[in-house]
Protein backbone atom coordinates (compact mmCIF):
# COMPACT_ATOMS: atom_id res chain seq x y z
CA UNK A 1 0.00 0.00 0.00
CA UNK A 2 1.63 3.52 -0.80
CA UNK A 3 1.77 5.64 2.28
CA UNK A 4 -0.33 8.56 1.51
CA UNK A 5 -2.69 6.01 0.02
CA UNK A 6 -6.42 6.52 1.39
CA UNK A 7 -6.78 2.74 2.83
CA UNK A 8 -9.78 0.83 0.60
CA UNK A 9 -11.69 -2.42 0.75
CA UNK A 10 -9.49 -3.82 -1.35
CA UNK A 11 -5.91 -2.18 -0.26
CA UNK A 12 -7.08 -3.11 3.44
CA UNK A 13 -7.30 -6.88 2.10
CA UNK A 14 -3.83 -6.63 1.33
CA UNK A 15 -2.55 -5.21 4.09
CA UNK A 16 -4.97 -8.05 6.34
CA UNK A 17 -2.70 -10.41 4.39
CA UNK A 18 0.47 -9.33 5.11
CA UNK A 19 -0.52 -8.88 8.91
CA UNK A 20 -0.42 -12.47 8.90
CA UNK A 21 3.03 -12.50 8.74
CA UNK A 22 3.85 -9.67 10.71
CA UNK A 23 6.42 -9.34 13.81
CA UNK A 24 6.02 -6.83 16.20
CA UNK A 25 8.76 -4.80 15.00
CA UNK A 26 6.79 -5.24 11.00
CA UNK A 27 3.52 -3.70 13.33
CA UNK A 28 5.12 -1.00 14.53
CA UNK A 29 7.32 0.20 11.13
CA UNK A 30 4.09 0.00 9.51
CA UNK A 31 2.32 2.35 12.37
CA UNK A 32 5.53 4.59 12.70
CA UNK A 33 5.41 5.46 8.82
CA UNK A 34 1.99 6.77 8.70
CA UNK A 35 2.24 7.83 12.54
CA UNK A 36 5.55 9.41 13.54
CA UNK A 37 4.52 13.12 13.10
CA UNK A 38 1.05 12.44 15.09
CA UNK A 39 1.41 9.91 17.62
CA UNK A 40 4.59 10.22 19.85
CA UNK A 41 7.15 7.86 19.83
CA UNK A 42 5.89 6.09 23.74
CA UNK A 43 2.79 6.08 22.61
CA UNK A 44 3.38 4.18 18.93
CA UNK A 45 5.50 1.71 20.88
CA UNK A 46 2.64 1.04 23.51
CA UNK A 47 -0.04 1.22 21.02
CA UNK A 48 1.80 -1.50 18.44
CA UNK A 49 2.07 -3.84 21.06
CA UNK A 50 -1.83 -3.50 21.27
CA UNK A 51 -2.01 -3.87 17.92
CA UNK A 52 0.35 -6.99 17.63
CA UNK A 53 -1.95 -8.54 20.04
CA UNK A 54 -5.08 -7.97 18.86
CA UNK A 55 -4.05 -8.63 14.73
CA UNK A 56 -3.23 -12.06 16.54
CA UNK A 57 -6.30 -12.61 18.21
CA UNK A 58 -8.22 -11.51 15.14
CA UNK A 59 -6.86 -13.92 13.18
CA UNK A 60 -6.99 -16.87 15.34
CA UNK A 61 -10.61 -16.45 16.38
CA UNK A 62 -11.77 -15.65 12.87
CA UNK A 63 -12.68 -12.12 12.79
CA UNK A 64 -12.91 -8.81 11.41
CA UNK A 65 -12.51 -5.56 12.52
CA UNK A 66 -14.23 -2.85 10.79
CA UNK A 67 -13.15 1.05 11.84
CA UNK A 68 -15.07 4.15 11.58
CA UNK A 69 -13.29 6.60 10.18
CA UNK A 70 -13.55 8.75 13.89
CA UNK A 71 -11.43 6.21 15.20
CA UNK A 72 -8.37 7.36 17.08
CA UNK A 73 -5.32 7.80 14.74
CA UNK A 74 -3.06 4.51 16.21
CA UNK A 75 -5.92 2.48 16.12
CA UNK A 76 -7.71 3.34 12.42
CA UNK A 77 -3.90 2.59 11.16
CA UNK A 78 -3.23 -0.30 12.61
CA UNK A 79 -6.01 -3.13 13.79
CA UNK A 80 -9.63 -2.41 11.12
CA UNK A 81 -9.70 -5.11 8.27
CA UNK A 82 -11.79 -2.34 6.31
CA UNK A 83 -12.24 1.35 7.48
CA UNK A 84 -14.87 3.85 6.02
CA UNK A 85 -17.77 5.92 6.56
CA UNK A 86 -20.95 4.15 7.79
CA UNK A 87 -22.63 3.06 4.20
CA UNK A 88 -19.35 1.60 3.16
CA UNK A 89 -18.97 -0.33 6.54
CA UNK A 90 -22.53 -1.51 6.48
CA UNK A 91 -22.14 -2.93 2.87
CA UNK A 92 -18.75 -4.65 4.02
CA UNK A 93 -20.33 -6.31 7.49
CA UNK A 94 -22.87 -7.33 5.35
CA UNK A 95 -21.26 -9.51 3.50
CA UNK A 96 -18.11 -10.89 5.50
CA UNK A 97 -17.73 -14.14 5.97
CA UNK A 98 -15.66 -14.37 8.75
CA UNK A 99 -17.35 -15.75 12.21
CA UNK A 100 -17.00 -12.18 14.67
CA UNK A 101 -17.54 -8.49 13.41
CA UNK A 102 -15.61 -6.34 15.64
CA UNK A 103 -17.18 -2.92 15.32
CA UNK A 104 -14.85 0.23 16.56
CA UNK A 105 -17.76 2.89 15.62
CA UNK A 106 -20.73 2.78 17.99
CA UNK A 107 -23.85 1.02 18.98
CA UNK A 108 -26.00 1.42 15.78
CA UNK A 109 -23.65 0.78 13.56
CA UNK A 110 -22.60 -2.31 15.42
CA UNK A 111 -26.64 -2.84 15.74
CA UNK A 112 -26.83 -2.03 11.84
CA UNK A 113 -24.13 -4.87 11.14
CA UNK A 114 -26.12 -7.34 13.32
CA UNK A 115 -29.07 -6.93 11.53
CA UNK A 116 -27.82 -7.31 8.17
CA UNK A 117 -25.67 -10.54 8.95
CA UNK A 118 -27.63 -12.20 12.12
CA UNK A 119 -25.13 -15.44 11.86
CA UNK A 120 -21.87 -13.80 12.69
CA UNK A 121 -21.02 -12.50 16.26
CA UNK A 122 -20.94 -8.55 16.38
CA UNK A 123 -18.96 -7.41 19.05
CA UNK A 124 -18.81 -3.93 20.02
CA UNK A 125 -15.36 -2.62 22.61
CA UNK A 126 -17.37 -0.69 24.96
CA UNK A 127 -20.70 -1.60 27.02
CA UNK A 128 -21.93 1.45 25.71
CA UNK A 129 -21.12 3.51 23.12
CA UNK A 130 -24.74 5.49 22.04
CA UNK A 131 -25.61 8.33 19.89
CA UNK A 132 -27.21 12.11 20.59
CA UNK A 133 -29.04 11.15 17.43
CA UNK A 134 -30.05 7.49 17.53
CA UNK A 135 -31.14 8.37 21.10
CA UNK A 136 -33.63 11.24 20.09
CA UNK A 137 -36.03 8.99 18.96
CA UNK A 138 -38.28 6.07 20.06
CA UNK A 139 -40.66 3.84 17.78
CA UNK A 140 -43.31 5.48 19.56
CA UNK A 141 -42.62 8.81 18.22
CA UNK A 142 -42.23 6.72 14.64
CA UNK A 143 -45.34 5.39 14.85
CA UNK A 144 -47.36 8.30 15.73
CA UNK A 145 -46.04 10.41 12.83
CA UNK A 146 -47.06 7.59 10.86
CA UNK A 147 -50.96 8.08 12.19
CA UNK A 148 -50.24 11.39 11.71
CA UNK A 149 -49.18 11.70 8.00
CA UNK A 150 -50.70 8.28 6.95
CA UNK A 151 -49.08 6.82 3.66
CA UNK A 152 -46.59 9.40 3.89
CA UNK A 153 -43.19 6.93 3.40
CA UNK A 154 -40.69 7.26 6.40
CA UNK A 155 -36.44 7.68 5.51
CA UNK A 156 -34.79 7.13 8.40
CA UNK A 157 -31.18 7.74 9.42
CA UNK A 158 -29.13 4.95 10.13
CA UNK A 159 -28.06 6.56 13.11
CA UNK A 160 -30.90 5.00 14.52
CA UNK A 161 -31.92 1.68 16.79
CA UNK A 162 -33.18 -1.50 15.65
CA UNK A 163 -36.66 -0.76 16.96
CA UNK A 164 -36.58 2.68 15.04
CA UNK A 165 -36.00 1.05 11.94
CA UNK A 166 -38.21 -1.23 11.83
CA UNK A 167 -40.53 1.28 12.01
CA UNK A 168 -39.38 3.03 8.77
CA UNK A 169 -39.26 2.10 5.17
CA UNK A 170 -35.78 2.73 3.90
CA UNK A 171 -32.94 4.13 5.77
CA UNK A 172 -30.14 6.23 4.75
CA UNK A 173 -26.57 7.63 5.30
CA UNK A 174 -24.80 10.84 4.77
CA UNK A 175 -23.26 9.60 2.12
CA UNK A 176 -26.61 8.77 0.24
CA UNK A 177 -29.61 10.59 1.87
CA UNK A 178 -30.29 12.37 -0.92
CA UNK A 179 -30.24 10.06 -3.42
CA UNK A 180 -32.72 7.53 -0.85
CA UNK A 181 -35.35 10.92 -1.04
CA UNK A 182 -35.62 11.03 -4.83
CA UNK A 183 -36.08 7.54 -5.08
CA UNK A 184 -39.08 7.39 -3.38
CA UNK A 185 -40.74 9.39 -6.18
CA UNK A 186 -43.04 11.28 -3.24
CA UNK A 187 -43.97 14.68 -3.11
CA UNK A 188 -44.10 14.31 0.90
CA UNK A 189 -41.62 12.34 3.06
CA UNK A 190 -41.00 12.03 6.51
CA UNK A 191 -37.49 12.30 6.93
CA UNK A 192 -35.94 11.07 10.72
CA UNK A 193 -34.62 11.88 13.22
CA UNK A 194 -32.26 14.61 12.19
CA UNK A 195 -33.38 17.74 12.14
CA UNK A 196 -29.96 19.21 10.38
CA UNK A 197 -29.89 17.27 8.01
CA UNK A 198 -33.16 17.03 6.94
CA UNK A 199 -33.21 20.83 6.32
CA UNK A 200 -29.78 20.12 4.35
CA UNK A 201 -31.22 17.37 2.15
CA UNK A 202 -34.73 19.77 1.48
CA UNK A 203 -32.16 21.89 0.45
CA UNK A 204 -30.46 19.90 -1.99
CA UNK A 205 -33.72 18.33 -3.29
CA UNK A 206 -35.71 21.01 -3.72
CA UNK A 207 -38.56 19.82 -0.53
CA UNK A 208 -39.81 22.47 1.49
CA UNK A 209 -38.98 21.21 5.59
CA UNK A 210 -41.66 20.84 8.53
CA UNK A 211 -40.43 20.10 12.20
CA UNK A 212 -43.21 19.42 13.95
CA UNK A 213 -43.10 20.31 17.16
CA UNK A 214 -41.90 17.50 20.30
CA UNK A 215 -45.63 15.39 20.51
CA UNK A 216 -46.03 15.61 16.84
CA UNK A 217 -49.03 17.41 17.02
CA UNK A 218 -50.36 21.54 16.27
CA UNK A 219 -48.09 21.14 13.26
CA UNK A 220 -49.42 22.58 10.43
CA UNK A 221 -49.32 20.64 7.57
CA UNK A 222 -49.03 22.30 4.39
CA UNK A 223 -51.03 21.35 1.22
CA UNK A 224 -50.20 24.02 -1.03
CA UNK A 225 -46.79 23.02 -0.97
CA UNK A 226 -45.92 20.65 -3.76
CA UNK A 227 -42.19 19.24 -2.29
CA UNK A 228 -41.96 18.88 1.61
CA UNK A 229 -40.50 16.73 4.22
CA UNK A 230 -41.50 16.12 7.78
CA UNK A 231 -38.44 15.99 10.08
CA UNK A 232 -37.62 15.54 13.81
CA UNK A 233 -35.98 17.38 16.65
CA UNK A 234 -32.77 14.97 16.58
CA UNK A 235 -29.12 16.40 16.78
CA UNK A 236 -25.79 15.08 16.76
CA UNK A 237 -24.40 16.90 19.69
CA UNK A 238 -21.18 17.60 17.71
CA UNK A 239 -22.04 18.54 14.86
CA UNK A 240 -24.83 21.28 16.17
CA UNK A 241 -21.80 23.14 18.05
CA UNK A 242 -19.78 24.39 15.12
CA UNK A 243 -21.15 27.89 14.08
CA UNK A 244 -20.43 30.07 11.13
CA UNK A 245 -18.61 32.76 13.46
CA UNK A 246 -15.79 29.72 13.86
CA UNK A 247 -15.61 29.68 10.07
CA UNK A 248 -14.93 33.26 9.77
CA UNK A 249 -12.60 33.62 12.62
CA UNK A 250 -10.92 30.75 11.09
CA UNK A 251 -10.87 32.16 7.81
CA UNK A 252 -9.71 35.82 8.85
CA UNK A 253 -6.38 33.59 10.84
CA UNK A 254 -5.82 31.49 7.86
CA UNK A 255 -7.06 33.24 4.60
CA UNK A 256 -6.37 30.34 2.26
CA UNK A 257 -8.32 27.37 4.61
CA UNK A 258 -10.53 25.53 2.69
CA UNK A 259 -13.61 24.53 5.15
CA UNK A 260 -15.20 21.19 4.92
CA UNK A 261 -17.85 19.81 6.81
CA UNK A 262 -20.55 17.27 7.85
CA UNK A 263 -23.90 17.50 6.65
CA UNK A 264 -25.43 17.08 10.25
CA UNK A 265 -23.65 20.47 10.49
CA UNK A 266 -26.73 23.45 10.57
CA UNK A 267 -27.42 24.12 7.21
CA UNK A 268 -25.96 27.67 7.63
CA UNK A 269 -22.29 26.06 8.69
CA UNK A 270 -22.97 23.95 5.49
CA UNK A 271 -23.41 26.82 3.50
CA UNK A 272 -20.60 28.45 4.81
CA UNK A 273 -18.50 25.68 4.02
CA UNK A 274 -16.70 24.89 0.97
CA UNK A 275 -17.56 21.27 0.99
CA UNK A 276 -20.34 19.39 2.96
CA UNK A 277 -20.45 15.57 2.74
CA UNK A 278 -20.23 12.34 4.56
CA UNK A 279 -17.19 11.65 6.57
CA UNK A 280 -15.19 9.57 3.46
CA UNK A 281 -16.44 12.55 1.00
CA UNK A 282 -14.80 14.44 2.91
CA UNK A 283 -11.78 12.83 3.15
CA UNK A 284 -11.71 12.14 -0.64
CA UNK A 285 -12.00 16.16 -0.90
CA UNK A 286 -8.96 16.40 0.96
CA UNK A 287 -7.39 14.11 -1.75
CA UNK A 288 -8.42 15.75 -4.82
CA UNK A 289 -8.66 19.80 -3.87
CA UNK A 290 -5.85 21.77 -4.31
CA UNK A 291 -5.95 23.25 -1.02
CA UNK A 292 -3.17 23.12 1.30
CA UNK A 293 -4.94 23.81 4.48
CA UNK A 294 -8.45 22.19 5.66
CA UNK A 295 -10.98 22.99 8.88
CA UNK A 296 -12.17 19.75 9.43
CA UNK A 297 -15.73 20.36 11.23
CA UNK A 298 -16.45 17.04 12.37
CA UNK A 299 -15.40 14.63 15.19
CA UNK A 300 -11.34 15.66 15.64
CA UNK A 301 -9.97 12.17 15.26
CA UNK A 302 -10.52 12.32 11.94
CA UNK A 303 -8.26 15.28 11.04
CA UNK A 304 -5.41 13.02 12.21
CA UNK A 305 -6.48 10.14 10.15
CA UNK A 306 -6.88 12.18 7.26
CA UNK A 307 -2.93 14.07 7.92
CA UNK A 308 -1.86 10.37 8.45
CA UNK A 309 -2.75 9.77 4.75
CA UNK A 310 -2.19 13.10 2.96
CA UNK A 311 0.64 14.43 5.37
CA UNK A 312 1.28 17.14 2.62
CA UNK A 313 -1.78 18.92 4.20
CA UNK A 314 -2.66 20.61 6.84
CA UNK A 315 -5.33 19.89 9.11
CA UNK A 316 -7.14 22.59 11.69
CA UNK A 317 -9.58 20.98 14.09
CA UNK A 318 -11.53 22.41 16.74
CA UNK A 319 -11.00 19.50 19.08
CA UNK A 320 -13.03 21.25 22.15
CA UNK A 321 -15.51 19.58 20.68
CA UNK A 322 -15.89 15.77 20.51
CA UNK A 323 -17.60 12.76 20.38
CA UNK A 324 -18.00 10.86 23.93
CA UNK A 325 -19.25 8.33 22.65
CA UNK A 326 -16.61 7.52 19.56
CA UNK A 327 -14.21 8.16 22.13
CA UNK A 328 -15.44 5.25 24.58
CA UNK A 329 -13.65 2.44 21.97
CA UNK A 330 -9.98 2.07 22.51
CA UNK A 331 -7.31 -0.11 21.64
CA UNK A 332 -7.36 -1.78 25.29
CA UNK A 333 -11.47 -2.61 25.41
CA UNK A 334 -10.91 -3.58 21.49
CA UNK A 335 -8.43 -6.66 22.71
CA UNK A 336 -10.68 -7.25 25.91
CA UNK A 337 -13.84 -7.68 23.07
CA UNK A 338 -12.05 -10.40 21.32
CA UNK A 339 -10.74 -11.79 24.38
CA UNK A 340 -13.79 -12.30 26.49
CA UNK A 341 -15.76 -12.08 23.45
CA UNK A 342 -17.60 -8.81 24.80
CA UNK A 343 -19.98 -6.68 24.00
CA UNK A 344 -22.01 -9.22 22.26
CA UNK A 345 -24.89 -7.39 20.01
CA UNK A 346 -27.97 -8.96 20.11
CA UNK A 347 -31.23 -7.70 18.36
CA UNK A 348 -35.00 -9.81 19.13
CA UNK A 349 -35.59 -11.48 15.32
CA UNK A 350 -39.04 -10.08 15.22
CA UNK A 351 -37.46 -6.36 14.99
CA UNK A 352 -34.42 -7.54 13.00
CA UNK A 353 -36.26 -8.59 9.80
CA UNK A 354 -38.80 -5.28 10.19
CA UNK A 355 -35.09 -3.19 10.08
CA UNK A 356 -33.26 -5.30 7.59
CA UNK A 357 -36.04 -4.34 5.00
CA UNK A 358 -35.33 -0.33 5.32
CA UNK A 359 -31.11 -1.16 6.07
CA UNK A 360 -31.31 -3.40 2.57
CA UNK A 361 -33.53 -1.53 0.60
CA UNK A 362 -30.94 1.14 1.07
CA UNK A 363 -27.79 -1.07 0.51
CA UNK A 364 -29.55 -1.92 -2.58
CA UNK A 365 -30.62 1.03 -4.35
CA UNK A 366 -26.71 2.47 -4.17
P1 LIG B 1 -20.83 8.94 8.24
O1 LIG B 1 -22.01 8.13 7.82
O2 LIG B 1 -20.57 10.10 7.34
O3 LIG B 1 -19.64 8.07 8.45
O4 LIG B 1 -21.18 9.64 9.64
C1 LIG B 1 -21.59 8.94 10.77
C2 LIG B 1 -21.66 9.82 11.93
O5 LIG B 1 -21.99 9.38 13.01
C3 LIG B 1 -21.34 11.23 11.75
O6 LIG B 1 -21.38 11.90 12.95
FE1 LIG C 1 -23.72 10.41 16.93
FE2 LIG C 1 -22.76 12.84 16.47
FE3 LIG C 1 -21.23 11.05 17.67
FE4 LIG C 1 -21.82 10.78 15.04
S1 LIG C 1 -20.62 12.41 16.01
S2 LIG C 1 -21.89 9.18 16.60
S3 LIG C 1 -23.93 11.59 15.03
S4 LIG C 1 -23.15 11.93 18.48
Amino acid sequence: MQKHEIPTCANYNRLSKQKSMTTFEQTYEQMRVKLSGIVPEPELRYKAELAHQINQLKREKNAIILGHNYMEAALFNSIPDYVGDSLYLSRVAARTTADIIVFCGVEFMAETAKILNPNKTVLLPAAKAGCSLASSITAADVRMLKARFPGVPVVTYVNTYADVKAETDICCTSANAAHVVRSLNSDTVIFLPDEYLARNVAKETGKHIIVPNKNGVNVSFNTDVDFQMVGWHGRCEVHEQFTVEDIETVRAQFPDVAVISHPECSPEVVAASDFAGSTTAMIKFVENNPAQRYLVLTECSMGDNIAAAVPQKEMLRLCMIRCPHMNQITMEDTLLALQLNRYEITVPEEIRVRAYRAVERMIQIG
